[in-house]
């Protein structure tokens, strides 16, 4: 037997037991006679002790042992002079006998501790190092708890698990795909899946009814701290539902999700359009466990003779409370962070309200204390607020004053991470107009349902056309989207018509799914999750990277791999694939 316990669960009540234990040689310290070794596996550290006058050349050889060696030690548990009160086996140790080397290790590149002194870069390289210290284990831990009450959960409500192909044909999700190519089909392409999404109506058509699926997705697009090129989802779909009762189901798994995995209740999520939220917090995913909401001021601020006011189609403010002692020099720094190419502002006007009642702003030149008075009634603000004001283009303005809500909520520590907000922002617009390309894209995908009442605007009013398309956001992070789909042939028709697809077009990429429109398609809907940043923000992180076992860097490579790389010229001949000199 290579062990009788794990690391991490003998306590004093093992006293005097005998043990043999296995793991990884974390620390060895040598305190004149006494020799105490760390040792590490998944479950927790063990102390091990050696005597150099009781067993003079078992201490000897102990003291040779190397960081990250594996070995195997037989011996009797005994309780500690000086106890560690922060770990389960804090209060004994294991008085050695046998010592067996089982692996030696050469020497680790960055210390494998808690805290570490590897780079990132430097951990990715040696991942599998990385993954033995015990805040990366943690996260894959907690993931692989968010998967198994996912599946509990929607097993419980009647879904099943199917799975569907890798190796398929183009899904429109907004991002390239990545392809592969096809040795018996020459010069033909796969396409990875983007999302399971028209195999996921298709089983609706098969009847299924109630699908999910905890999958692979895979996306060719610019990387950031919530994107990988490979990202998991938790994928599903339902059959005669309405928005309704989808938005009811996947709060329930949410609410689930957070009490199994943080013993957070939560409660009933609030919904906001996304017209409101964008006049509310300019952005279609904002984080709500703040306040500083935006204040429209427009009217209020025209007509008084300062220009960029005037010249402006939207005047906001930010009421930040208790902030009117902000110096000169940090709202200087406010105003150096709305300009830099970030957020790409011209300025910000403040105005402080004292706390003895005298308000003094940057433009007191144009708006005198009864002015200012005015926008502290519109805005609430109180004796000791700051009012931050922007201007400009409404959507520019809006974007810019989020930015900088954002900032301030961090500056103010106001983005508490053990706080959970989640919120549904629904009513998306059906279109979104695509500057590059100069036409309409769907804003979620092609296969979402316009409200019904809205479809007559198609024609006149396209950016005008809302549809049945919901997003679930939880603290300022996207972690899920979806929508009541097309299930009308000529409807999916009149929209890919509406998204600039020729009839051939359409045909090519999706006749597949307009066929199967015709054999009796079942009302249907769902949602996908984006699984790695759910379990970011459960773990309190918003990069998805600390949560996925083996991460892509920002330029999507593989380094510990090192992918992608070139293939051999025989593997390219039998491809029928031809590099370019
Ligand atoms: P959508 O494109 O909104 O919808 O994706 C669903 C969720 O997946 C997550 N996500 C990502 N996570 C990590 N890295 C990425 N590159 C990445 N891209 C997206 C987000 C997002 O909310 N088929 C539809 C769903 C549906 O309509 O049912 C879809 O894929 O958290």
């Amino acid at each position: 037997m290579l062990r009788t316990h794990n690391l991490g669960e003998l306590n004093i009540h093992n006293l005097n037991e005998q043990v043999t234990l296995s793991g990884w040689v974390q620390k060895t310290r040598d305190l004149g006679g006494m020799t105490f070794i760390d040792l590490r596996d998944r479950y927790g550290i063990t102390q091990l002790a050696f005597n150099l006058e009781i067993e003079k050349e078992l201490c000897l050889r102990a003291r040779k042992l190397g960081r990250e060696y594996v070995i195997q030690v037989a011996g009797k548990v005994i309780e500690r002079s000086s106890k560690n009160k922060n770990i389960p086996t804090g209060e004994i140790e294991i008085q050695v006998e046998i010592l067996t080397i089982l692996n030696s290790s050469k020497t680790p590149p960055f210390t494998i501790e808690s805290e570490t002194d590897g780079g990132d870069e430097l951990r990715m390289k040696y991942r599998y190092l990385d993954i033995r210290r015990k805040p990366v284990r943690e996260n894959l831990i907690l993931r692989h708890r968010v998967a198994a009450s996912t599946r509990h959960y929607l097993d419980k409500q009647g879904f099943i698990e199917v799975e569907t192909p890798y190796l398929i044909k183009s899904t429109p999700e907004g991002a390239r795909d990545f392809v592969v190519p096809s040795r018996m089909n020459p010069q033909q392409f796969y396409a990875l899946p983007q999302s399971p999404q028209t195999f996921k109506q298709l089983l609706m058509v098969g009847g299924i009814d109630k699908y999910y699926q905890i999958v692979k997705c895979f996306r060719d697009e610019d990387l950031r701290s919530d994107r990988q090129p490979e990202f998991t989802q938790i994928d599903c779909e339902m059959s005669f539902i309405d928005q309704e009762e989808i938005l009811n189901t996947f709060e329930g798994l949410t609410r689930h999700l957070l009490k199994e995995v943080k013993g957070v209740e939560l409660k009933k999520f609030p919904r906001i359009t996304y017209d409101a939220a964008m006049q509310n917090y300019g952005s279609d995913k904002p984080d709500i466990r703040f306040d500083m909401k935006f204040i429209d001021l427009t009217k209020t601020c025209q007509g008084f003779g300062f220009d960029v006011f005037d010249k402006s189609d939207l005047v906001i403010g930010i009421n930040v409370k208790g902030c009117a002692e902000f110096s000169r020099k940090k709202i200087d720094k406010l105003v150096d962070f709305v300009k830099s190419p970030q957020v790409g502002s011209t300025g910000l006007i403040y105005c402080k309200y004292n706390d003895d009642n005298s308000s003094k702003s940057s433009v007191d030149k144009f708006f005198d204390e009864k002015q200012r008075d005015f926008w502290a009634e519109k805005a609430s603000c109180n004796s000791g607020d700051l009012l931050l004001i922007m201007s400009g283009e409404v959507n520019r303005t809006r974007k810019s004053l989020s930015a900088l809500r954002l900032h301030l909520a961090e500056e103010l520590k106001l983005r508490n991470p053990d706080e959970f907000a989640p919120l549904w922002v629904v009513d998306f617009p059906l279109l979104e107009w695509d500057e590059e390309s100069e036409r309409f894209h769907a804003m979620h995908h092609p296969f979402t349902s316009p409200k019904k009442e809205d479809i007559k605007k198609l024609d006149s009013h396209p950016s005008e056309v809302r549809a049945n398309a919901y997003d679930l956001v939880l603290n300022g992070n996207e972690i899920g989207g979806g929508s009541i789909r097309i299930h009308d042939k000529e409807l999916q028709k009149l929209m890919f018509k509406h998204l600039g697809f020729s009839d051939e077009e359409a045909q090519n990429q999706f006749g597949f799914l307009m066929e199967a429109f015709e054999y009796g398609a079942p009302p249907h809907g769902g949602v996908a999750f984006g699984f790695d940043r759910l379990c970011a923000i459960l773990g309190g992180s918003e990069s998805i990277r600390d949560f996925i076992a083996f991460p892509k860097n920002n330029s999507g490579r593989d380094i510990m791999i090192d992918s992608p790389s070139n293939i051999d010229s025989s593997q390219l001949d039998e491809l029928n694939i031809k590099l370019k000199e």
